[in-house]
C-alpha cells in the first residue's frame, strides 16, 4: 500500500480540514504489512535503513550488552515492538513506540488518538521541576536543633553538592536546589529526622545523581549534628515534578460523555475499580517506557503513591463534562529520561526515542501522560458501551482462528463467524473457532462431493 506525502488534506477536524505534519503516515498505517510500515517510516525521515535493518533481524541479539545489565544473563526476552498512531499533543504529531504483549493497546491507542485528533486536542504540562533524595537519621535525640542546624547549613550543602558531585547536571542547567527537613513520630514516641534534597536533573531520570548527593551529605550531616544518617535513597514518590495531561473531546455525544463522567467518578472513590482504571491508564504509559529503556517500575510505583497521596487509593485521571465537551486530566509523577542508563545504551530504546523526536525528558514525560490519559479514555468509552469483551475479542479472533488451524484461505470465513457469533454470544472462545472450522470444512467436502 502506498503511503501519499503529498497531500495536504488528511483529518478532518470536526468537519474542519487541518493540514498536521505526520498525518498522510497514520492514514491507513495500520493496514500495511510490517515491511510497508518500517518503509513508510523510513520515508517520513523516522528510520533510517540500519535501523530497519536492524529490526528486521529481530533487534539485539548479542548478549554482551545484557551482560552489562544484569548478571547471570542467558539471552533477550523479547516482547512486540508496536507503534501507536494519530497523535496529536501539544500541536505536535507523534509516532509513539510501545514494548508491550497485551493484544488491543497499540489499536486502542491509536483509535481513540484518531477520536480526539478530529475532535478535540490534547495539552500537557510539567509542574516543577525538581527530584527527590532522601536522607533518614531514624531517631534523632533533638529534633528541633537537628532542623536548626540542617537549615543554617542549607546554602553551604547545596553549594558543595553541586561543584563536587552535580557539577554534569548544574553545567546543563540543573542540580541541586533546595534541602528540606521532615519529622515523623516514630511508634515508641521518638523522633525520625528525612532530610529532603531537591535537585533539577534536567534530561536525566536523576536517579543515579540524586543518590550520590544524597550519601555525599551523609557525612558533613553527621558532622555538623552529631546524629547518625540511617540511609540514603530517592524517593519514587515525585510530587515535586509532576506531569499534567489535558484531553478535551468537542461536541461530544452527551449520553456517552454522561456515562464516561460516571465511570471517572467510580474510580475516584472506588479504590477497588481505581486500581483497574489505573492499570488501563498504565496500559498506556509503560509500553512507551520500556521502549524508551525508561525505568517503568520507579513510575509506576511514583504514580500509585501519588494515587494514595489523601490515604485513599484512586484514580489518577478524572473525566467530566464541560458545556458540550468532555474534558480529561492526568496528573501523576512521571520521571523519565532521555539521557543517561538503558536510554543512552540499548539500541532499540535509542531508535524509539529517535522515532519519537522528543526535545528531551520533560517532553517525552508529557507524551507519555497524553497515552496513559487516551488510553484511558479509549478504555472507558468501550467500557460504558460495547463493554470490553468486544474490543478485545475482536483482535483475538484472528489468533483464534490460526490456533483452531484454519488455513490461508479458510481464515477471512471462520473470523467473519466468529464475529457474528461474538456480537451475538458476546463470548468466543477456541471451541467456537474449532467448530466453526469444523462446519465450514464438512461443507465444503459435500459441495465437492455433489459435484
Ligand atoms: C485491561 O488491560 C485494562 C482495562 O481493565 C482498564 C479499565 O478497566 O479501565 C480495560
Amino acid at each position: 500500500m502506498e503511503i501519499d506525502k503529498t497531500s495536504s488534506l488528511h483529518f478532518a477536524k470536526c468537519g474542519q480540514t487541518v493540514h498536521p505534519d505526520l498525518a498522510n503516515l497514520f492514514k491507513g498505517f495500520s493496514k500495511l504489512s510490517k515491511d510497508e510500515r518500517l518503509n513508510a517510516l523510513k520515508e517520513f525521515g523516522l528510520l533510517e535503513k540500519s535501523e530497519i535493518e536492524y529490526l528486521q533481524k529481530g533487534g539485539l541479539k548479542d548478549t554482551s550488552l545484557g551482560e552489562k545489565f544484569v548478571e547471570n544473563v542467558i539471552g533477550y526476552f523479547q516482547v512486540p515492538l508496536g507503534v501507536a498512531t494519530n497523535f496529536n499533543i501539544d500541536g505536535k504529531d507523534f509516532v509513539i513506540p510501545m514494548a508491550v504483549e497485551e493484544t488491543s493497546i497499540v489499536a486502542a491507542a491509536s483509535k481513540t488518538a484518531k477520536w480526539v485528533r478530529e475532535c478535540g486536542h490534547i495539552k500537557t504540562e510539567i509542574i516543577g521541576s525538581e527530584i527527590i533524595g532522601q536522607i533518614q537519621l531514624a531517631k534523632v535525640k533533638d529534633f528541633a536543633k537537628f532542623k536548626n542546624q540542617i537549615e543554617t547549613a542549607k546554602a553551604e550543602f547545596i553549594k558543595t553538592s553541586n561543584e563536587e558531585v552535580a557539577f554534569g547536571m548544574v553545567r546543563r542547567g540543573g542540580g541541586v536546589t533546595d534541602i528540606q527537613v521532615r519529622e515523623i513520630i516514630r511508634p515508641d514516641g521518638l523522633s525520625m529526622a528525612i532530610v529532603h534534597v531537591h535537585m533539577n536533573p534536567v534530561d536525566a531520570m536523576g536517579a543515579n545523581i540524586v543518590n550520590q548527593v544524597c550519601e555525599f551529605l551523609k557525612n558533613p550531616i553527621q558532622e555538623l549534628t552529631n546524629e547518625k544518617v540511617t540511609m540514603c535513597i530517592l524517593s519514587n514518590l515525585v510530587d515535586t515534578k509532576l506531569t499534567k495531561a489535558t484531553v478535551v473531546v468537542e461536541n461530544i455525544e452527551a449520553d456517552l460523555a454522561e456515562k464516561i463522567e460516571e465511570a471517572s467518578l467510580f474510580s475516584q472513590l472506588d479504590p477497588y475499580r481505581a486500581a483497574t482504571n489505573n492499570k488501563g491508564v498504565l496500559n498506556g504509559i509503560d509500553p512507551i517506557l520500556i521502549a524508551t529503556g525508561n525505568d517503568w517500575r520507579a513510575v509506576e510505583a511514583g504514580v500509585h503513591a501519588y494515587a494514595s497521596r489523601d490515604g485513599q487509593y484512586r484514580s489518577i485521571t478524572r473525566w467530566y463534562r464541560d458545556g458540550k465537551n468532555l474534558v480529561g486530566e492526568l496528573i501523576a509523577p512521571i520521571i523519565v529520561g532521555t539521557v543517561g542508563g538503558v536510554t543512552s545504551l540499548h539500541p532499540t530504546a535509542g531508535l524509539c526515542l529517535k522515532m519519537m523526536k522528543t526535545q528531551g525528558a520533560g517532553e517525552l514525560s508529557r507524551v507519555i501522560a497524553a497515552v496513559g490519559l487516551v488510553q484511558n479514555l479509549g478504555a472507558l468509552k468501550a467500557l460504558t458501551t460495547v463493554g470490553i469483551i468486544e474490543g478485545h475479542m475482536k483482535l483475538h479472533i484472528k489468533n483464534l482462528t490460526l490456533a483452531a488451524g484454519a488455513s490461508e484461505v479458510e481464515l477471512p470465513f471462520v473470523q467473519k463467524k466468529l464475529e457474528e457469533i461474538l456480537s451475538l454470544k458476546k463470548r468466543i472462545s477456541l471451541s467456537h473457532a474449532i467448530e466453526v472450522l469444523k462446519e465450514l470444512r464438512s461443507r465444503v467436502q459435500t459441495s465437492s462431493d455433489r459435484n
